[in-house]
């Protein structure tokens, strides 16, 4: 049963029309998978999988309508209707005039990076994402953390744990010059610090801090219709603005933005860039057909650009679906509570985070606790999560060391309309039989380390003497 705040039914705005079958392997089954995976999640068949609370990225069901628009591809090589349409949401819903679209959110990150980024710049942000920052590093910047100090505790209940800290921004132009700082990324939702909001408020404050120094503003706008909803719910003042409103009043106090279109707009795959000032257009479009494709396509086929359009209008135009979506996340967040498993508080948007410092203290940091985690609720359960700890942290870039983030986390991501309340209640009781045996977990030793991005690719194995 989900309730909202004023304890109304939440309903589902939609019913299912196609199913997808789920099979389930036996506990030997999955302990040979997930040893065969060498540890790591990333590394599972899905055939292997009962629930998959890896990512939402690109998980999304689609709607009857984004299905219908999938006929209605275009496929020639320029010029696509679909591009048109595409174009015209973005106009619509985010209000920026031009738009070029990628593949997906990092082939718009390697663009907008290799445009703006010169060597030795810095770029602050609200926490980093590990492809952004990766873009960053490879076009010669560093990139800075700006965000408030409470986004790095996992017990503060601060209601925009996203917001940007000015303070740090301040002190950073003090340190590099404004000169050297081509933009603030500013992450909707931050994804690795929970899934995280930030105010308008704070965006404000912001926009008045980056125009007294001329840097510009590049949201990360991946996540944005579900910051829009926690606006909505949390901040004063904005209890009766429709959701595209507050898309748009975001977006218009920035210069600019990349999406990862498989989140928010509700697709299997695409992305773009989008900003209003002609000459990064013209420069964006220069290097789309190098790195993805003609500027009207952009490495994705007419039928792609199709239902992301049908999805951009979809997420913001009917404001029960987000706030569905984030419900159905809390109400799971508030069942592992109940049970004592520890998680990252506020609830997010997009996931629950479960911190492995708390669930596991028996194990430090470099026995990878939130990667053994994730295997062993997998091997209980079939259920695949992800690590967002140490291994997603990788090396510093200049000394080759391992980061060790405050926040050592299992990230159980819910994709957008796939999961029903059953496989919540499933979930909430195998994590909670990992809990009442966690001290058996054993720490893991990694035994491959891929240069970049690690966590994609790294292979581990149990340490049995801890
Ligand atoms: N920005 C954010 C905040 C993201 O979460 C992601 C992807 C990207 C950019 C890059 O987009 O995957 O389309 O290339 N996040 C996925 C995740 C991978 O699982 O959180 P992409």
């Amino acid at each position: 049963m989900i309730l909202n705040s004023k304890k109304e039914w939440v309903l589902p705005p939609y019913k299912i029309k196609a199913i997808e079958p789920i099979y389930t392997l036996c506990r030997e089954e999955r302990l040979k998978a997930i040893q065969h995976s060498h540890y790591n999640t990333f590394l599972l068949s899905s055939s292997d999988v009962t629930m998959d609370l890896l990512t939402d990225s690109g998980t999304s069901a689609m709607s009857d309508y984004q299905w219908a628009g999938l006929m209605m591809g275009d496929e020639a090589y320029a010029g696509s209707c679909n591009f048109d349409h595409l174009e015209e949401a973005v106009r619509d819903v985010f209000g920026y005039h031009y738009i070029v679209p990628t593949h997906q959110g990092r082939g718009a990150e390697h663009i907008l990076s290799k445009i703006l980024i010169h060597p030795g710049d810095i770029i602050p942000g609200n926490m980093y994402f590990t492809t952004t920052k990766l873009h960053q590093e490879l076009a010669g910047g560093t990139f800075s953390d700006v965000i408030i100090d409470e986004a790095h505790d996992s017990l503060s209940e601060h209601p925009f744990k996203g917001n940007v800290d000015l303070q740090k921004c301040e002190a950073l132009v003090q340190k590099v010059t404004a000169k050297k700082i081509p933009y603030v990324n500013l992450q909707a939702c931050v994804n690795m610090a929970g899934g995280q909001p930030f105010s308008l408020e704070n965006l404000r404050a912001l926009r008045e801090f980056t125009h007294r120094h001329r840097i510009k503003i590049i949201l990360d706008a991946t996540r944005v219709v579900e910051n829009a909803h926690f606006i909505k719910v949390r901040e004063k003042g904005y209890e009766s603005w429709p959701i595209v409103s507050l898309v748009r009043e975001i977006c218009s106090l920035t210069d600019g933005c990349f999406m990862s279109a498989k989140k928010d707009a509700l697709v299997n795959i695409g992305g773009f860039l989008a900003m209003n000032d002609e000459a990064f257009f013209t420069e964006a479009k220069a290097l789309v057909v190098i790195y993805e494709g003609l500027h009207t396509y952009g490495g994705l086929a007419g039928r792609d650009l199709e239902a992301m359009a049908r999805g951009l209008y979809e997420a913001t135009c009917d404001d029960r679906f987000v706030a569905h979506r984030i419900q159905q996340v809390e109400e799971f967040g508030r069942k592992l509570m109940q049970r004592d498993i520890p998680i990252v508080k506020p609830i997010g948007g997009h996931a629950i985070f479960i911190d492995a410092k708390r669930f596991s203290p028996h194990l430090s940091q470099d026995l990878f606790p939130a990667q053994a985690l994730a295997a062993e609720i997998y091997i209980e359960s079939g259920i695949r999560t992800m690590e967002r700890g140490i291994v997603s942290s990788g090396r510093d870039s200049k000394t080759g060391k391992n980061i060790y983030p405050k926040l050592e986390l299992v990230r159980l991501t819910i994709p957008r309309r796939v999961y029903t309340q059953e496989h919540f209640e499933y979930a909430t009781h195998v994590i909670h039989e990992v809990y009442l045996r966690r001290r058996e977990i054993k720490g893991l030793q990694m035994t491959f380390e891929p240069k970049q991005l690690r966590f994609f690719q790294a292979h581990f194995q149990p340490i049995p003497c801890c």
